[in-house]
């Protein structure tokens, strides 16, 4: 993110680790290189400001704006997020994990160990494939419906002639969701996962075998066969082609060991249409679900292969790569707004970098760093949260399997992987919190 670096740096100064930083590059402190790190007490609540209509009348630009509050361990991370990648990157594998307890079909595979559960209702299931079957034939009325319901005006601002003073709240129609997600999603009391809980591969994304299941591949190349362009707003997101280079027009299957180069970038969402539930999106006919939920996982194969442009400007993302989580609102507005106001990210929608290398020269190109920002100790901002200066070592020339998870009591734990992780379709709780342990590091965000 463009605001990414003196952030950080204010937020190291704030963990008063400085006696324990080895290294201070480009005014970020590093500490120790490690396997596996925790964030806790993650989440806060607030509202943030989003755009809710982006129009360019010839050349003059107008945008409303919706308050869209939120709470809850997580927060506004229990949202929709999105995963973003920027070269010098290929990935190999990308895969996402749900609670998910119900027993699938007979010729599923299971876990090692894991028993099917025989309390499992059928009438479930069978509801579940009913909604998945009917979800073409009802949508649209659906949608009309809920759209008009469900935007309520809190704040009722008395009847103006300014294009920017409506405040509205959004809620997505959970009806209208039918998809995986729609058992995952937020609720006032999250549940926190329990030791013997299955989780499913809901999203999943093998480059060697050309698998693509539940996972879209978007760009910022809007105008290029989906999305548009605007003179006021530029590109939008568009699908992306299967070489990473250009817009598509449908959804493809990224190509086997695509490498992508310095400073490109693409997206990983959901391949759930949002149809009406994810408030406003600039690029119309490009508009999908990101990754909601109290508690989802997911895991990342990846290599980071030096490649260098000019080095000598060190925000030029010169051989600095990097995967981090944001807002699903953000990238369906502008991801780098002209106006910092066109996207939700300066108020606090939030943002999670997972592994993002913050100056192109060694040894920090070496170092993947991580950093929450959002309204979390400073709030109506996206300049809170904050970041532990512990990194983990940038893979140039193997392979790193990586887990994130996101969990409903409020941590959010990044740990290597063992490369045999071969993404198997259920994973337990266990899996997830094997590599847990009480000393492990551990970033406590200020409330
Ligand atoms: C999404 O992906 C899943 C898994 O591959 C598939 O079963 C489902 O039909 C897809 N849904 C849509 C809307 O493409
Ligand atoms: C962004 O919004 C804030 C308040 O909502 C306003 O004060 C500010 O002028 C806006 N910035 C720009 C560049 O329009």
């Amino acid at each position: 993110m463009p605001f990414g670096k003196t952030v950080f740096l204010g937020a190291i100064l704030a963990m008063g680790r400085m006696s324990e930083a080895k290294q201070v590059i480009n005014n970020v402190w590093y500490c120790n290189e490690v396997t596996k790190m925790q964030y806790t007490n993650v989440g806060c609540s607030g509202t943030f400001k989003t755009p809710s209509i982006m129009s360019d009348n010839s050349g003059t630009c107008s945008v409303d704006y919706a308050e869209q509050s939120y709470d809850g361990p997580l927060a506004p991370l229990n949202e929709q997020i999105t995963f973003h990648l920027r070269g010098p990157l290929k990935l190999y594998n990308f895969a996402a994990y749900y609670i998910d307890n119900t027993p699938d079909d007979e010729e599923e595979e299971t876990p090692e160990g894991y028993q099917k559960r025989e309390e499992a209702p059928h009438k479930h299931r069978r509801f579940d494939h009913h909604h998945h079957h009917k979800r073409k034939l009802n949508v649209k009325t659906e949608v009309v419906e809920e759209v008009v319901t469900l935007t309520q005006y809190v704040d009722a601002p008395a009847p103006t002639t300014s294009s920017t003073s409506k405040v509205a709240k959004v809620v997505a129609p959970s009806a209208v969701v039918a998809n995986a997600y729609k058992a995952h999603g937020k609720s006032k009391k999250p549940k926190k996962p329990a030791d013997g809980d299955v989780w499913k591969r809901a999203g999943f994304y093998d480059s060697g075998k050309q698998i693509l299941e539940g996972v879209t591949f978007l760009n910022n190349k809007g105008g290029q066969g989906s999305g548009k362009w605007t003179s006021c707003f530029g590109n939008s997101l568009s699908h992306m082609s299967a070489d990473g280079k250009d817009g598509s027009a449908t959804p493809q299957i990224l190509a086997d060991d695509t490498l992508f180069g310095v400073n490109e970038e693409f997206s990983i969402w959901t391949n759930q249409t949002c149809d009406g539930t994810c408030g406003y999106a600039y690029g119309d006919d490009v508009c999908y679900r990101g990754w909601d939920g109290d508690n989802k996982v997911f895991v990342f194969k990846f290599t980071m292969p030096p490649a260098h442009t000019d080095d000598s400007n060190i925000y030029g993302n010169s051989n600095m790569p990097a995967i981090w989580s944001l807002n699903s609102l953000i990238g369906r507005t502008q991801q780098y707004p002209a106006d910092k106001n066109w996207s939700c990210w300066d108020s606090g929608c939030g943002e999670f970098d997972i592994w993002e290398v913050l100056y192109p020269q060694a040894p920090a190109c070496e170092y993947m760093t991580s950093t929450l920002h959002s309204a979390q100790g400073n709030p109506g901002t996206g300049k809170g949260g904050g970041g532990t200066c512990d990194y983990f070592k940038r893979p140039t020339d193997t392979t790193f399997t990586g887990m994130v998870s996101y969990l409903s009591d409020g941590t959010i734990t990044i740990q290597k992987l063992d490369d045999s992780f071969d993404f198997p379709e259920y994973i337990t709780t266990d899996i997830i919190k094997k590599g847990f342990s009480s000393d492990m590091p551990t970033f406590k965000v200020a409330s």
